[in-house]
């Protein structure tokens, strides 16, 4: 496997939902999420917000995506906070918080307005996720919820000489609870509490429960809803910092790690939810998403488009080069159709690229075919054929081309190749720029001279490699 570095940024999609013209556009984008909803079937998303979601009214329009992710047969896990709710709450009854550490110190009074102020939320959250969706395109899609004593938790104990009381972590998940009700179609919904094999109750973090259950539960992705648009970068004062798309584990430690007056231009956002992220990276879940709970449809846009909307955090690279495999076929043709319609390259129906994937090599980003190129070998000839080079559109001018024909050309210099050739009708000057040169039709190794189209035209470049 060869990994292409890190720096292509997720381009906006061809096809955001919001440009869709009918006919030729609805069929195109159709087609461009069909993968993602394949992708999606049976798997377990964790999806976590805070309070903030339910008080501002935003979260009937949740409602609506989530019920849509359900029907496409995503299993989901929501996690609430009710941050705010218990702020106002304790600022009500006039009760002074300590904090230790960025930890609140949780004793009996402020559990009281911790348990009055989840159960509020949660009740809200129950009530809105049973509403039928009349008028929708989710009409009569309900969802059954369930809650209960799914997190079991344990004291956070004495910090810095200060005992935290009820504020806890989590210690277990009942993972084979949860799965039963996912399996019988159900939304489950965890608050912010734990509960210890003694009776005690403890207030815990949104992100710590979202995290260990996506962790506990083998979670494909875990999904935070935040204030800001994702992890911005570092810029200077008066421009708009540019986000970060994509981000491995490594350079999300980095960004932490900087120095305390550059960490600062971290959002609070990003400080708070980005070690939470790398947390669940390192335990074995696939993609963290961090993105923004102001944008209707956010989480839409962030799953089913190649760009996404916010930052998403993978243990590694999210893009490699490899050699393709059979499963890779209906993602090539995916990929080369609309160039096969326009002319740029030659028909392969399915049966021809069934039987000739072995020379193929592709580029997958989130697992997800954007690249490919194929070697045809000419021993006789000591030559090769580069053939089907292609990248979507979406990812063009970020190397990927290049990365291609530069393992192409490594691959048929250890076949034995000493000239590789190309058959191109409008990419000659990308070839030329490459090294390539204009040759003509007889000097094309014999067999490959006999299937030439002259009504093609195509004309025909060498390189010496
Ligand atoms: C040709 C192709 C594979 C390049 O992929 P890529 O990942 O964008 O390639 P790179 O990033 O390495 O190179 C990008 C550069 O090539 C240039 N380029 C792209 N297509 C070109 C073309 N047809 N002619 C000349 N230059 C071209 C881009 O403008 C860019 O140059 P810039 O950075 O100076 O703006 C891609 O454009 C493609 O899939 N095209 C359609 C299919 C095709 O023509 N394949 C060749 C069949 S023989």
């Amino acid at each position: 496997m060869y990994f292409i570095p890190f720096g292509v940024v997720r381009a906006p999609s061809m096809y955001s939902m919001a440009n869709v013209r009918p006919d030729i556009d609805f069929v195109a984008w159709f087609r461009s999420v069909a993968p993602y909803i394949h992708a999606f079937r049976g798997k377990i998303f964790v999806v976590a917000f805070g309070g903030e979601v339910v008080a501002d009214g935003k979260f009937v329009e949740l409602v609506h995506d989530l019920n849509l992710l359900a029907s496409l047969g995503v299993r989901l896990v929501l996690v609430h906070g009710a941050r705010s709710q218990i702020e106002a709450r304790l600022n009500e009854s006039r009760l002074q918080t300590t904090y230790v550490r960025g930890m609140r110190v949780t004793d009996t009074a402020a559990l009281q307005c911790v348990k009055e102020s989840i159960g509020r939320v949660r009740v809200e959250i129950e009530a809105l996720l049973s509403m039928g969706l009349p008028n929708s395109p989710m009409a009569n899609a309900a969802i059954r919820v369930a809650s209960g004593n799914f997190v079991t938790a344990r004291p956070v104990g004495v910090i810095e000489g200060v005992d935290l009381m009820h504020t806890g972590e989590v210690r277990k998940v009942d993972t084979a609870a949860i799965r039963s009700r996912l399996e019988q179609g159900e939304v489950a919904l965890l608050s912010p509490l734990g509960y210890s094999p003694t009776g005690e109750i403890f207030n815990l973090t949104l992100e710590n429960v979202a995290a260990e259950a996506a962790i506990a539960l083998k979670a494909e992705k875990l999904i935070f809803l935040m204030d800001t648009a994702g992890i911005e970068q570092e810029c200077e004062s008066g421009f708009e910092p540019p986000l970060l798309r994509e981000l491995t584990v490594a350079e999300g430690k980095a960004l932490l790690a900087k120095p305390a007056n550059k960490t600062a231009k971290l959002s609070d956002d990003a400080q708070l939810y980005l070690p939470f992220a790398i947390r669940a990276c390192e335990g074995g879940v696939s993609r963290v998403h961090l993105i923004s709970r102001h944008v209707d449809g956010a989480v839409l846009q962030e799953l089913f488009t190649h760009g996404g909307i916010g930052s998403m955090i993978s243990e590694g690279p999210l893009q490699n080069l490899r050699d393709a495999r059979i499963e890779d076929v209906g993602g090539i043709l995916q990929l080369i159709e609309p160039l096969e319609i326009d002319g740029t390259l030659v028909r392969r129906n399915r049966e021809r690229l069934e039987m000739e994937i072995d020379r193929f090599v592709v580029v997958e980003h989130d697992r997800t075919i954007v690249g490919c190129a194929a070697l045809y070998p000419f021993p006789e000839e000591k030559a090769g054929e580069l053939a089907c080079l292609t990248v979507h559109a979406d990812y063009r001018s970020a190397g990927c081309g290049d990365t291609l024909l530069k393992h192409i050309e490594a691959k048929a210099r250890s076949q034995g190749s000493q000239k590789l050739f190309v058959l191109t009708t409008r990419t000659a000057h990308w070839f030329v720029e490459r090294g390539f040169l204009e040759t003509g039709v007889e000097e094309l190794p014999k067999t490959k001279r006999g299937l030439y189209n002259y009504r093609r035209r195509s004309k025909v470049f060498v390189k010496k490699i």
